[in-house]
């Protein structure tokens, strides 16, 4: 998710690593941190906030400044608020092993209770930590003979992902770095090593690098390299050339955030979905909601609460918690939600989402709605923002930053977050657990056939730069394609200024219809599902008045193909969660249609990614 930055060689750490970790930035930033080996010892430094408050904090310590090996990290909190605390590097009791760690410890929570039982000293509320107090205990409590042994044992106790450095000052000049599902690069220079979670941290000094596959460790120090794997067994790996600029590097290649964003949606679902869904048990794991899980069950209405994006997930938010927990439930526009005296009685939970967590209207809905007594709840992505710290309970997307304007992942994680809290809360109230194992099965299915629509982008593109002179869009929808229809609609006002109307398909014959005019684009989003006749009729209303139709159907589906212009076929899926698989493609039709039309797609005119005023 955010970056680690490590050191070794023969120049002065610090330097490297702040630089190293100014260019993680993007990845994540709410607090950061460093640690390096003097005289050995170790010297931490962690601050809360962007990194230059921690090159502030540094800026007169020449002490720090004039060690040659250090291990730094930015990040992007998954566990525990960005607080100083919880900034990495964390130590182990004896402050003589430090880790920077990005990813999230799935099993955290058994580890470090079996690690306080046997005396070991938690100071934060991150899953990292444990990371250090198990390497402790290998290393000086069962007298492993090397730092890496000890990482490799720690890590074979470990589930979840993790890019990983670590420093131990009875083994002074080296890093140990690992990987499973965080990305690490290492730079090689002469006579020394750089470690990043990304290239961007090091072709300032080298372009030789060696990427590091999943379950691999390397160690480093300022006369060679090592890699082998956790089992032990030594590994070869080649020098490889960086040939992509800074810019390209934080692109990772796309070339603009949203194209990224909306292509890592797979991998954020599957960030989203880790330690929740639990097939053993056939349950849903939600830690943030647990401690209230009695009350939320007694809930007699819910209102979902949220601006722009956010509250078009609220809107199938309304569809999943009536449809598969049967709790009663409205949504508001978050801007409209105080100035109208909303009834509430303590019966009624209130469920902000955000994916920034920091969104005014959003923020003064909700302290509106605790103001009245509500039991307030938040789906929120950055964690420790302000709408997270100011809830009773919630749940986190989990999906990293967004960096471009128009939302994307955030808003499929949004999605997924509030299918697991109905099924959560579905479960605990009638519903059965073959229908909940369905629902599960569902879901782990959802991240590969995202997977499989976001293929079709050349195909897409196709259609959007046939159609991106158009001024004028109609997209509809039935039921849970409503909603998608109208954040299809928000894509393209947003980045290529078209202007497009999302609606109930039903609703076009009762006014919009007027609108229809030979050779106007109209999308339908017309799943095999229980209204599919229904939006087939529609089609023919618009084909008779000359509309172009372009469909998104499912997989399989013969028939449509002779009434729509074109079609994008996506995998089918329950129909509460089709929307996940729906929305892609309708992203990506905005996305080319802004490049078609010359479009700064990551900066779209008028709009801040994060709305703060009211
Ligand atoms: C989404 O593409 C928009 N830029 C915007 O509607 C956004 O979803 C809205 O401002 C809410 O932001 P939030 O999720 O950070 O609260
Ligand atoms: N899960 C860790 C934490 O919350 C690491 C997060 C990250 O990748 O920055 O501290």
């Amino acid at each position: 998710m955010c970056g680690i930055v490590g050191y070794v060689g023969r120049k002065c750490a610090q330097p490297i690593l702040l630089e190293g970790l100014k260019r993680l930035e993007y990845r994540g930033y709410d607090s950061s941190g460093l640690a390096v080996i003097h005289h050995g010892q170790l010297l931490v430094h962690k601050c809360p906030g962007r990194i230059s408050v921690l090159c502030d904090h540094l800026a007169d310590d020449a002490v720090t400044a004039s060690c040659q090996i250090g291990i730094a990290h930015t990040r992007w909190a998954t566990h525990g608020a960005p607080t100083e605390e919880n900034a990495h590097p964390h130590s182990d009791c004896k402050n003589r092993i430090a880790i920077v760690h990005n990813g999230i410890i799935e099993n955290y929570s058994a580890l470090k209770q079996l690690l306080i039982e046997k005396g070991h000293h938690f100071s934060s509320q991150t899953d990292s930590e444990v990371l250090a107090h198990l390497i402790e205990e290998f290393y000086y409590n069962n007298g492993t003979k090397s730092i890496e042994q000890a990482v490799q044992l720690a890590l074979r106790e470990v589930t979840g992902t993790y890019g990983l450095a670590v420093l131990c000052v009875d083994e002074p000049g080296k890093i140990v770095a690992a990987r499973k599902g965080s990305p690490l690069i290492v730079g090689v220079g002469a006579d020394e090593y750089i470690v990043a979670s990304d290239a961007s941290a090091i072709v300032e000094h080298t372009t030789n690098v060696v990427y590091l596959n999943d379950g691999e460790l390397a160690v480093l120090n300022s006369d060679g390299m090592r890699t082998l794997t956790l089992d032990n067994v030594p590994v070869t790996k080649q020098v490889q050339q960086i040939e992509w600029s800074l810019e390209q590097i934080a692109l990772n290649g796309f070339e603009h955030f949203m194209l990224k964003e909306i292509c890592e949606q797979g991998e954020a679902i599957r960030n989203c979905l880790r330690g929740r869904l639990d097939k053993r048990e056939n349950r849903i794991q939600l830690g943030g909601i647990a401690a209230i899980s009695r009350e939320l069950v007694k809930t007699r209405r819910l209102i979902l609460t949220g601006c722009g994006t956010a509250w078009h997930a609220g809107l199938i938010g309304e569809y999943l918690f009536e449809d598969l927990a049967r709790i009663p439930t409205e949504v508001e526009y978050a801007s409209e939600f105080r100035y109208r005296n909303p009834i509430i009685d303590d019966g009624t939970t209130v469920i902000a989402i955000s994916q920034s967590g920091e969104t005014a209207d959003t923020l003064a809905a909700l302290r509106e709605a605790r103001q009245k007594g509500a039991l307030a709840l938040g789906v929120v992505n950055a964690v420790g923002s302000t709408i997270a710290r100011e809830t009773d309970a919630g749940v986190y997307l989990h999906v990293g930053p967004e960096i471009g304007v128009a939302s994307t992942k955030a808003f499929t994680a949004q999605v997924v977050v509030l299918a697991l809290m109905s099924l959560y809360l579905g479960r605990r109230r009638f519903m059965s657990e073959t229908m909940l194992q369905h629902y599960i099965d569902a879901l782990e299915r959802i991240p590969e056939q995202m997977e499989r629509v976001i293929q079709q982008s050349a195909a897409v593109k196709m259609v959007a730069d046939q159609y991106a002179d158009c001024d004028n869009w109609l997209l509809l929808g039935r039921g849970y394609n409503y909603p998608v229809a109208l954040e299809g609609a928000l894509k393209l006002k947003e980045i290529s200024y078209i202007h497009s109307e999302g609606l109930p398909a039903a609703e076009m014959k009762h006014g919009p219809i007027a609108l229809i005019h030979p050779g106007m684009p109209v999308v339908f989003i017309a799943s095999r599902c229980s209204t599919y006749d229904k939006i087939l009729g529609n089609i023919q209303e618009v084909k008779a008045r000359g509309g172009t139709v372009i469909a998104v159907a499912t997989e399989g589906d013969t028939e449509i193909g002779k009434f729509a212009e074109h079609v994008f076929y996506v995998p089918d899926a329950p129909a509460p969660l089709q929307p996940l698989l729906n929305v892609v493609p309708l992203q990506l039709l905005a996305y080319h249609a802004a490049v078609a039309r010359g479009c700064n797609v990551d900066k779209p005119r008028n709009l801040a990614k994060s709305v703060t005023v009211e």
